[in-house]
């Protein structure tokens, strides 16, 4: 708090809460772009602030990535059970197990000592696949309480960084950048003005659920996710971004 203070960062938050128009923001000083370690700061801020605003027993959805996984490893462990429940918001994605929704979702769980579900569905399967998929009743249930999530917690990506990271097609990677895709998040991919381009077949959080869900708190960190977060911000007023410094500066010379 006092870095806060003679930063300045609490300035820089009013100002970023005006700008982007939404109800809360929170900087960590540092640019993750420069200092690698600054993700820890990030992961922590949003720990704490989830646990803030969580109840006994909330129902929580979480992205992947590799802030979110920062943040479910540094939330601190809880003593004693909860009926706290974590679901990943979206199908799975990428080779990377470690940092996909499931197990990030598995490992926030066990930190609050609560209980989670998985979605066992690959990202970009076919459309066949996907509606048997969803016939299955245990997967039909989980993408029910999707909807019906009291907070979301979701990593902010680039449209091209994410793309390459999902392996799309080459074809669809030329489709997303003739649409003016620069933002990714819970696999939907949207043009510097947050209209949806492009969204990836799986399951899970829909943009509808997103609009009208309660708590949301997006976090990304870095500034070369500076143009994704505006476009992110504009999708909904009430929402909190916790980024950092390098971003924020960087937003501030966007919008
Ligand atoms: O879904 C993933 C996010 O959009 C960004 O991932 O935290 O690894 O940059 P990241």
């Amino acid at each position: 708090d006092f870095i806060h203070r003679i930063k300045g960062l609490n300035g820089l938050e009013k100002k970023l809460e005006e700008r982007l128009n939404i109800s809360n923001v929170i900087v960590v000083p540092g640019n993750y772009d420069e200092d690698k370690l600054i993700l820890k700061d990030i992961g922590k801020a949003s720990a704490k602030y989830l646990k803030q605003i969580i109840r006994n027993d909330s129902i929580i959805g979480i992205t992947g990535g590799t802030t979110m996984a920062q943040l479910a490893e540094e939330m601190p462990e809880q003593r004693g059970e909860t009926d706290i429940l974590v679901l990943p918001a979206r199908g799975g994605l990428g080779k990377n197990v470690e940092v996909q929704a499931n197990n990030v979702a598995a490992k926030l769980a066990q930190k609050l000592g609560g209980h989670y579900k998985l979605l066992h569905i690959p990202d970009n399967i076919g459309k066949e696949a996907l509606d048997a998929l969803l016939q299955v009743s245990e997967i039909r249930e989980i993408v029910e309480s999707i909807k019906r999530l009291d907070v979301l917690v979701f990593g902010i990506g680039r449209a091209d960084v994410m793309a390459r990271r999902r392996q799309l097609s080459p074809e669809v990677i030329q489709e997303l950048k003739n649409r003016g895709a620069v933002a990714e998040a819970f696999g939907h991919y949207f043009n510097t003005k947050g209209e949806k381009v492009w969204e990836s077949n799986s399951v899970g959080l829909s943009l509808v659920d997103f609009e009208n869900l309660k708590n949301v708190i997006g976090v990304a960190c870095g500034v070369s996710k500076a143009e994704a977060i505006v476009a992110i911000c504009s999708l909904k007023r009430d929402m909190t971004l916790i980024t950092d410094e390098g971003a924020a500066r960087k937003i501030l010379e966007l919008v």
